[in-house]
């Protein structure tokens, strides 16, 4: 969703400032623009659409040394020029970037309004420029803090004022907000992808903090001016990460790093001699984990889906009552916090709104809620009450998919220790590790097939509709897939338990209507397999991913891309890597721009 960035310095801003935005471009968005400060005065430029639009219209010799530029997702007003940010007062003075909600914004306006205000935009965001200079009095930092004092909502902001070069004000409430801190210069920004070219050193900064950030230095307080101690934190990964290096897309790159990054999920967690697992931060003894009797998972989109399969491992090799749930749903939902019950909150970002607002209800009713995350320092791992740092390392494309095998790693993990306290014994939890240990190579065998199922995705491409079915462990995979099919190529698909298929949905298939059976070898492969002929006995087009060897399945389906043979708790990786594969072969057929897709951004952080 929206990106902020901000610097100070001694070079040019405003080459810094589009490059900071187009390291944001992967969170999604639809119109830029920048503010730069040069003798006394603030220069904006803004356009609806990519930021190449910006780029050609800022001049390549632009003066100035300081300011902020802001990618756009909008949420009050149509996408245009005028409703990008950033947005200025009426003395064309003060200029700020704004993401979040500013929620009693209509209530400030007609205030404003009254008093002479003149508004520009239909923004929420512009009230906060407008309301910071109605308090300015020769002092930025002062006039912000007044400011917040009236806002209701979630802000990441960044203010300039053109008398106080060199100077950039940040404030955080519920939206990100990090400073980085280079050479002679500082960046603000709403992630680190922004300012990695520049800088590894970053401070996190937390709800409540307001941060006064000039070249050399910066100082944080809160809006009350009490001082806030901050730690500097040093990015462990680099600006390489964030480059194609020679992949079309980021999402391919990502579905090909996903051998690495599920080793690196392991790396050092694995005990194969206990045949179980450590993982350092859950901040539980084993004690306490031994009394957890039941375990809730919350997510959203994808990381819902791995959630989802993790429950049903859970369950099936720990035997402890687990679910997962929709963050947006348990929220509202009043929920009943037991005290044996143990929570996980699983997102990528750290930063997707549902999903943290879910955790703070959880928390304040006194549930413990622990998180499975990838980038660090954000939200959720800050807030929650330990957790597990997944290790994939950025992940650029907005559909996710190394993320999701790596969540999958890491509960996986959980699920091993778990199991090993109760009911799973020595050597089924050596079987276990070993079978973990195998999954990035037969992750690898689906990736060395890459062409093949690229043929089978240009051959049903046209379609219209698709059918995404699994049981047991990957029911979850199914309903996976589907989404990856259906936000990359916008071709509609869905996902069901196989059993499901009779009681209803089997009125829709027919010769044009593909179905994508996942078949494990598992106790359920039967029940599968029953079900792909009854699809097959109302000519729907079958294709199946089956474990290698099995020609039952090649007898029935139109296409089968096979995976290896591996434990049969360990399928869900290798059949969500090959339905990666498909989704991303059939939407470059369509031409659709895979790493962007409409509509959609990498860090959903409104409701
Ligand atoms: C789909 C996708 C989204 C995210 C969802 C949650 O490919 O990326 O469905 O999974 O918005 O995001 P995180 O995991 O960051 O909380």
């Amino acid at each position: 969703m929206c990106g902020i960035v901000g610097y100070c310095g001694e070079k040019d801003a405003a080459g810094i400032l589009v490059e900071g935005l187009k390291r944001l471009e992967y969170r999604g968005y639809d119109s830029s623009g920048i503010s730069v400060g040069y003798n006394d005065k603030l220069s904006i430029i803004k356009k609806k659409g990519k930021i190449s639009n910006l780029q050609a219209a800022v001049p390549s010799d632009m003066p100035g040394t300081f300011g902020i530029g802001h990618t756009r997702w909008a949420t009050h007003g149509e996408v245009n020029d005028l409703n990008a940010h950033p947005h200025s007062d009426n003395s064309g003075k003060i200029t700020i970037v704004h993401n979040g909600i500013i929620e009693n914004y209509i209530s400030i306006r007609k205030k404003l309004k009254d008093e002479g205000v003149k508004f520009i935009t239909e923004t929420d965001s512009e009230v906060i420029a407008q309301l910071v200079s109605k308090f300015y009095e020769g002092d930025l930092e002062k006039a912000v803090k007044e400011a917040l004092k009236h806002l209701k909502g979630t802000y990441g902001i960044v203010a300039i004022h053109a008398d106080e070069p060199n100077r950039l004000i940040g404030a955080r409430n519920g939206s990100p907000l990090v400073l980085g801190i280079g050479e002679g210069e500082m960046f603000l920004a709403s992630d680190v992808t922004a300012m990695i070219s520049y800088t590894k050193q970053v401070v996190y900064m937390e709800d409540g903090d307001v941060v006064v950030v000039d070249k050399d230095g910066f100082r944080t307080t809160d809006i009350r001016d009490n001082e806030r101690d901050k730690e500097i934190s040093t990015v462990g990964w680099d600006v390489g990460e964030m480059e194609k290096e020679g992949y079309p897309t980021f999402m391919e790159k990502e579905i090909f790093e996903q051998p690495q990054a599920v080793l690196r999920g392991m790396k050092g967690r694995l005990d194969p001699d206990q045949g179980t697992a450590k993982l350092g931060g859950l901040n539980m003894t084993n004690r306490e984990l031994r009394m957890v009797n039941r375990v809730i998972i919350l997510a959203a989109g994808t990381s819902s889906y791995s959630a989802m399969t993790c429950a049903y491992l859970l369950e099936k090799i720990a035997r402890i009552p687990a679910s997962a749930e929709l963050s947006s749903e348990i929220r509202y939902k009043n929920p009943i916090v037991d005290p044996g019950t143990l929570y996980f909150v699983v997102s990528q970002s750290g930063e997707t709104a549902d999903s943290l607002y879910a955790m703070r209800e959880l928390q304040r009713k006194g549930a413990t809620v622990l998180g499975i995350c990838n980038v660090v320092g954000s939200t959720i791992p800050r807030e929650s009450d330990g957790g597990v740092y997944i290790h994939s390392g950025p992940e650029i494309a907005v559909a996710s998919t190394k993320a999701f095998t790596s969540q999958l790693t890491a509960m996986y993990l959980f699920s091993l220790i778990m199991a090993r306290m109760r009911d799973m014994s020595i050597s089924k939890g050596k079987a276990f590790v070993d079978a973990l240990s195998m999954v990035p190579e037969n992750i690898n065998k689906v990736l060395e097939q890459n062409e093949y199922i690229k043929t089978i995705a240009d051959k049903y491409a046209d379609c219209h509709s698709f059918f995404f079915l699994g049981r047991g462990l990957t029911y979850p995979i199914a309903l996976e897939g589907a989404l990856k099919l259906k936000e990359i190529s916008y071709i509609h698909a869905e996902g069901y338990t196989a059993g499901e298929l009779k009681h209803g949905p089997i009125a829709l298939i027919n010769e044009v209507t593909p179905s994508v059976f996942l078949v494990p070898d598992d106790s359920l492969r039967e029940k599968i397999i029953s079900n792909m002929k009854e699809v097959k006995a109302r000519k729907g087009p079958i294709i199946a991913v089956a474990v290698e060897g099995d020609t039952d399945v090649a007898d029935i389906a139109d296409e089968v891309i096979y995976v290896p043979k591996a434990h049969e708790l360990m399928y869900p990786f290798s059949m969500v890597v090959a339905l990666q594969v498909f989704a991303y072969h059939t939407a470059v057929a369509l031409d659709r721009n895979v790493d962007q897709p409409r509509n959609l951004a990498k860090s959903v952080t409104v409701e």
